[in-house]
């Protein structure tokens, strides 16, 4: 299979979900809701909400009915990333190669924007038309599984660590943590949302765990490597910033060549765990390969 063409489609399907699903930029909220389009549109590999996709693909099911619990995982994701690049916490100026969200809407803005993307990922997944496709004993399960990614045990308390690392020196433990939390749970999560809506059962829930966990890191690691040696036009967002700032990253612990190593052996890790599955998981073994060979 090409995974290019693979991420592709499934990038414009997600992207369709995404705008008939998404609310419109009209009425007496309208500001409100063009913040919240403009960092939703604006772009994105739109990596979590295809590896629901594939996951559920992997255990032979169609996810599309369930295109909005994917849409709902990117506009968690689009929502870390406007409160990521807030001037009190990294305070950047571009992403997804166009302004922060900050930037456009100031900072209340884009504070209110990133709480109303969360918000509404939960009204996505909730939502009553997708009763038909999904129980609510599954559905549930969703809610929780995705809350706890996003929350203090998942991405916001990775980000509350890696914000109160910066210019300290952190032991590999709590590097590590930063890592899982901030990146890899939201990912883990992904998968395993796609999981349940594939109806997988506990070993094959467990398998595609440690496959998001292992992809989740690698993820990150990557996402190091890429901060010192991409370029600010390929990444569309800045190069060389986690040095500026003194983030606890990879390559500031390892090095860059020990750092590539580790991403290879989690990608490595990742596509063991697929072990039981048969040729439908080429999609999920192929995202694993891509998530270290990508330029942005
Ligand atoms: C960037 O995520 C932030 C991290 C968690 C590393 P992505 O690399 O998935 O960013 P987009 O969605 O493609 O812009
Ligand atoms: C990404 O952290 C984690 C989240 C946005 C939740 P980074 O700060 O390392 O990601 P980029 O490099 O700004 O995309
Ligand atoms: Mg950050
Ligand atoms: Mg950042």
């Amino acid at each position: 299979m090409d995974i290019k063409t693979y991420l592709n489609e499934k990038r414009l399907a997600v992207e369709d979900a995404m705008a008939s699903c998404m609310l419109p930029a009209q009425g007496p909220l309208v500001s409100h809701m063009e913040a919240m389009r403009y960092s939703l549109f604006a772009g994105g590999k739109r990596v979590r909400p295809i590896l629901c996709l594939a996951a559920a693909e992997a255990l032979g099911t169609d996810p599309v009915p369930l295109l909005p619990v994917a849409c709902a995982l990117e506009c968690i994701h689009t929502y870390s990333l406007i409160h990521d690049d807030l001037p009190a916490m990294d305070d950047d100026d571009l992403r997804r190669g166009k302004p922060t969200n900050h930037m456009v809407f100031g900072e209340a803005g884009a504070i209110l924007a990133g709480d109303g993307l969360l918000t509404f990922a939960f009204d996505l997944i909730s939502d009553p038309s997708l009763s038909d496709f999904i129980s609510d004993t599954a559905r549930l399960r969703l809610v929780q599984v995705i809350s706890r990614a996003a929350g203090p045990l998942g991405m916001v308390g990775g980000q509350a660590l890696d914000v109160a690392s910066e210019g300290q020196e952190v032991d590999f433990e709590t590097l590590r943590t930063i890592h899982r939390c901030k990146t890899g749970a939201l990912i883990t999560a992904a998968v395993q949302a796609g999981a349940i809506i594939g109806g997988a059962d506990d070993d094959h829930y467990a398998s595609l765990t440690t496959y998001g966990e292992a992809i989740g890191l690698a993820f990150q690691i990557f996402d190091d490597l890429l901060n010192v040696e991409g370029t600010t036009e390929e990444l569309g967002k800045a190069a060389g910033s986690d040095a500026d700032r003194e983030k606890a990253t990879y390559p500031a612990f390892f090095g860059v060549q020990a750092t590539r190593e580790k991403a290879q052996e989690a990608v490595a890790t990742a596509i063991a765990a697929l072990a039981g599955f048969d040729h439908r998981a080429e999609p999920l073994r192929e995202l694993a390969r891509y998530i270290i060979n990508r330029k942005r």
